[in-house]
């Protein structure tokens, strides 16, 4: 063993035993932390809501007073709450409070504890608490109206969130002092080296890890590992809580301080139109890219690049064709951008929804290539690339682009924005490297959407299938472990980026209660009040399964006659892309399938099948999600399909079944659906059959899990995720950028430029 190991060991074996007493020591004063942080939220709660809780305790209004209470036990940290009277009678408790305590114990205990006295008003009194199910935190403050005692207020504390709190501090203290050891090390020998050596020749093989000696080479990839991985932490759990509007926000100014979020998408979020007696209505597209990104850029505002495709949009926009939006909160801008017929028909009708569309979706419909359309497809992408370019402020936008509309467009961005953070998600799935192969443009349309800095999909399979594709058709370096292509010295992420919603929903919390909501579409749909009802909720397109979806419809009334007459499908078609034959097709299919089912099922006042072909807004969509008893989700291939995601955002019941084609993305995300596969309808019927009989706990059981999962794994989540991607290739790029500019002048090595 060589000098310079053996010192190492030995610093390495003194720091080991300094993280030792440092995190004992770090532990002991978190704890007290944490103890003076209950007594404050104690005083808080007794000082804020006192007022409120004093007026429902002596005007004996129980109900109010308990859910008050409820409100209180919401925090995170707080269990439960109870009120209990002078005499340590039970006057409201939120039904949370362990039933193992109760007033009079505590009573007993403060006084014990006080000495027989009882303490002042408001001084909150606590100890730790012994129960079957863990220990609890229980406080006590003393409430008095005037000079009257009315009791006192008890909160119970969840113990073991200090707990996860004191876990989490001690892996930061260990990890911290762990890279402080290896760094001291590090310097040390570095400087022994450098004394020896050539100050830059070292310097710069040191930051590269390209040291000849062998000791090296493990440690600086530890620091490096341990940076990350402390970084990544740091951000996805010692930042806290759920992820948020607020927190979005934040990850964005923190990272990108002062640049300007810039969507491109081609549907607009929201669609002026005009109505026959000469007004204007502001539309929702149906488009489950709206539903996700629209949320992302109210909480980030800047502005949405887009196509103004509504009869009046022209009418309400400003001279820079820019609009507020949205609607009575204008939180940013939407900029439209206007395309003759000539353009729409070639670059969205066209290449997009013929030949892209079909393209990257197994739904047996045969994509339609034209050469004209890729014409004007290229011109389109660049009309929307320089939008892009004269709507950002700086050189260097963070720009989100969206969808197989603009496969060019990063690229042509990146062309005249080179320091532009440019993140492209694909909503739809990416088909195999075999079946991408037949498209006549492939290498164009990878090398643009190379251009991005980090390129999203759903799953981690149609990121797989992505690369293959770049793998085969086009030059360029691949690092499959870092999921990276590198081109020109330049990388570009691969990355799975589950979608999802807004939580919680805007159109949950302003919808009218379950019971209004079933008793209003039922009115809607002349259905008898016991009658059971299941719910699909889709554009007219084929990829959805809808003609599928009825056929299982069809074959649970044939083995199940006593679902005759009471069982109703209701499905909301929205009308898509109706210029397309393919979909004049399907809308026809769908019709005659409709009307044959319905004639020979039917009956005076009885259709098995409702179909309601009409746009339809959000707040009516999520009546008839929560009216339904099941909602059926077939398609035949998906990305991730959102209609799955809001009916279970939709149930806040906790009731109602979700059936999911298992050929949908969020079918991964969402095991506690009844997973389909929607071309086998005998085993699609049996799942309605189950879905309709499933137990009230069975269902609140499935619900409950889903809608958790979603709570966490929402949007702000998922932009954030990719935000934090962006930032970090961004770091590095910088750091060797700079490197590069200072240091390294003369020495060949990859050149990675920021993204
Ligand atoms: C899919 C696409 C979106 C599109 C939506 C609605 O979800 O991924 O990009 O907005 O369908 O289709 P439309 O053609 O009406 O925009």
């Amino acid at each position: 063993m060589n000098r310079t190991l053996r010192f190492l060991l030995a610093l390495l074996a003194g720091l080991a035993g300094l993280t030792f007493v440092g995190a004992a020591v770090v532990q002991k004063t978190t704890r007290q932390w944490f103890d003076e942080d209950i007594a404050l939220r104690v005083r808080l709660v007794a000082t804020g809501a006192g007022s409120a809780l004093l007026q429902r305790w002596t005007s004996q209004d129980r109900v109010s007073l308990e859910q008050l209470l409820s409100d209180i036990a919401r925090d995170e940290r707080i269990m439960a709450a109870a009120a209990c009277g002078p005499d340590a009678t039970l006057v409201a408790q939120t039904p949370t409070f362990p039933a193992d305590l109760t007033c009079l114990h505590i009573s007993e205990r403060m006084r014990a504890a006080a000495g027989h006295e009882v303490k002042a008003v408001g001084t909150p009194w606590g100890m730790v608490w012994e129960l079957p199910g863990g220990d609890v935190q229980v406080s006590a403050v003393p409430m008095a109206r005037g000079d009257q005692s009315v009791g006192f207020l008890v909160l119970v504390h969840d113990l073991s969130f200090i707990e996860r709190r004191e876990a989490k501090t001690r892996k930061f203290v260990i990890l911290g002092f762990g890279i402080l050891a290896v760094a001291a090390s590090l310097i040390t020998v570095v400087a022994a080296r450098l004394s020896r050596r050539g100050f830059r020749t070292e310097l710069r093989r040191f930051i590269l890890g390209k040291s000849k000696d062998k000791e090296f080479l493990p440690i600086v990839r530890d620091v490096r590992e341990l940076v990350d991985r402390i970084a990544a932490e740091r951000e996805m759990d010692g930042q806290g809580g759920a992820w948020s509007p607020q927190r979005l926000k934040q990850t964005l100014v923190r990272h990108f301080p002062g640049e300007k979020v810039v969507v491109l998408a081609n549907r607009e979020p929201y669609i002026h139109q005009r109505q026959p007696d000469g007004t204007i209505k502001v539309m929702h597209p149906a488009s489950g890219l709206v539903t996700a990104v629209e949320p992302v850029l109210r909480a980030c505002s800047g502005v949405w690049v887009a196509h103004g495709s509504g009869s009046a949009d022209r009418d309400v926009v400003d001279q820079n064709d820019h609009i507020r939006v949205p609607p009575g909160e204008e939180s940013y801008d939407l900029r439209r951008v206007w395309l003759t017929p000539d353009e729409e028909r070639g670059y969205y009708y066209g290449l997009a929804n013929e030949g892209l569309w079909p393209l990257c979706h197994l739904a047996h419909a045969r994509p339609i290539f034209r050469s004209e359309d890729w014409a004007t497809y290229q011109a389109v992408n660049r009309r929307f690339a320089d939008a892009v370019c004269k709507e950002s402020s700086g050189d260097d936008p963070v720009v989100l682009v969206q969808d197989y509309h603009f496969a060019l467009a990063p690229r042509f961005i990146r062309e005249r924005l080179p320091r532009a953070v440019i993140i492209t998600f694909w909503h739809i799935p990416w088909p195999n490297s075999e079946r991408f192969g037949i498209f006549p443009w492939r290498a164009e349309i990878l090398e643009g959407l190379l251009g991005s800095s980090i390129v999203g999909f759903h799953t981690q399979l149609h990121c797989n299938n992505f690369v293959d594709s770049v793998d085969r058709y086009l030059e360029a370096r691949i690092d499959r472990e870092a999921m990276a292509v590198i081109q020109r010295g330049r990388p570009a992420l691969v990355r799975a980026y589950p979608i999802s919603l807004e939580w919680p929903c805007q159109w949950v919390t302003s919808a009218p209660p379950v019971a209004e909501c079933r008793k209003s579409v039922f009115a809607e749909l002349g259905l008898k009040p016991d009658a059971l009802l299941g719910v699909g909720v889709d554009r007219l397109d084929y990829t959805k399964g809808i003609e599928e979806r009825m056929m299982a419809v069809e074959r649970m009334l044939d083995r199940h006659p006593a679902y005759r007459g009471r069982f109703s499908f209701v499905q909301l078609a929205a009308p898509s892309r109706s210029v397309i034959e393919r979909y004049q097709q399907l809308d026809e299919a769908v019709e005659k399938l409709t009307a044959r089912i319905n004639a020979k099922f039917g009956s005076e006042g009885y259709r098995p099948i409702i179909l309601l072909r009409a746009h339809h807004e959000p707040p009516t969509v999520f009546r008839y999600y929560r009216a339904a008893d099941f909602c059926y989700v077939s398609s035949l291939h998906d990305g991730m399909n959102l209609v799955a995601k809001e009916f279970v955002a939709a149930r806040d019941d906790e009731a109602g079944v979700l059936l999911l084609s298992q050929f949908a993305g969020a079918a991964r995300e969402l095991p506690e659906s009844l997973i389909v596969n929607p071309y086998n309808v005998d085993e699609a019927s049996a799942a309605m059959v189950r879905a309709l009989t499933m137990s009230a706990e069975d269902q609140c059981g499935r619900m409950h899990a889903m809608r958790a999962f979603l709570a966490e794994f929402n949007v702000y989540r998922w932009a954030g995720r990719m935000l934090m991607d962006a930032a970090r290739i961004r770091r590095r790029a910088t750091v060797l950028g700079h490197l590069d500019d200072d240091i390294m002048r003369l020495a060949s090595v990859p050149r990675f430029r920021p993204s």
